[in-house]
């Protein structure tokens, strides 16, 4: 499973991969809107941050077929030609991504909340597609189940996509997607610090750390280490 971080602070985005090789960076025109800055400069240097082999993808926000493909040539050209474009699945997304798929462009359909939406996402020739898991539980839906139904969906009738789960406010949502085998999940800098983050495991580290020294102090003059 791919694990990216769906942020676009510089800073969060290089601390996170100074401790982890993420698989990439997610953002959506809200997160860009956070940073306060011209979105395509800050793009194309988080671009040249992250790893070569690592994913980005960039969100259109035209509603029109012929708007979407004029942005995400423009995105292509000015950030870089194997970026993700992610566009929303509307009617019009729906035909930019089978004609972006054409020339072969890689699609992350998003803005997803039924099962469906991601099933013909898929048909049409995207890569990826994003459900919004957190915001599908807001609504009284089960996002995690959503999810999983794409997935199966797309391994049932042996379709070149994947999930990209997105949305998460908690590590436990994460973590039953994990168990569902989902292809990927994008979550916020606090969401992929706390997939690890347990106090019992610092408390045994500290707990280890303490012991050793004592037994250090008890064989003073042996080397310990050796
Ligand atoms: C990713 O494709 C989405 O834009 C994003 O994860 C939405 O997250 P939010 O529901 O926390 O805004």
């Amino acid at each position: 499973m791919l694990v990216l971080i769906d942020h676009a602070n510089l800073k969060e985005i290089e601390s996170l991969y100074e401790a982890y090789p993420y698989d990439g960076v997610t953002t959506n025109p809200s997160i860009l809107r956070n940073e306060h800055t011209n979105p395509i400069k800050l793009l194309k240097e988080i671009r040249k941050l992250i790893p070569s082999d690592s994913q980005l993808h960039a969100q259109v926000i035209s509603d029109t077929t012929e708007g979407i493909l004029e942005e995400a040539h423009f995105m292509l050209d000015a950030i870089a030609e194997d970026m993700f474009i992610k566009v929303p699945v509307s009617a019009a997304g729906l035909k930019a991504i089978h004609l972006l798929k054409k020339e072969g462009v890689n699609v992350t359909a998003t803005a997803i909340y039924t099962a469906m939406q991601a099933f013909m996402a898929g048909k049409a020739g995207a890569r990826y597609t994003a459900p919004y898991v957190n915001r599908l539980d807001n609504m009284g839906a089960d996002g995690v189940q959503v999810a999983a139904d794409i997935h199966n969906m797309f391994r049932i009738h042996n379709m070149e996509c994947d999930v990209l789960a997105a949305s998460f406010k908690n590590s436990q949502q994460v973590l039953n997607l994990c168990k569902k085998g989902v292809g990927a999940v994008t979550a916020a800098p606090e969401v992929l610090r706390a997939l690890i983050k347990h106090d019992a495991t610092f408390t045994a580290e500290e707990n280890f750390e303490n012991d050793y020294l004592s037994l250090i102090e008890e064989v003073k003059g042996i080397n310990l280490k050796r």
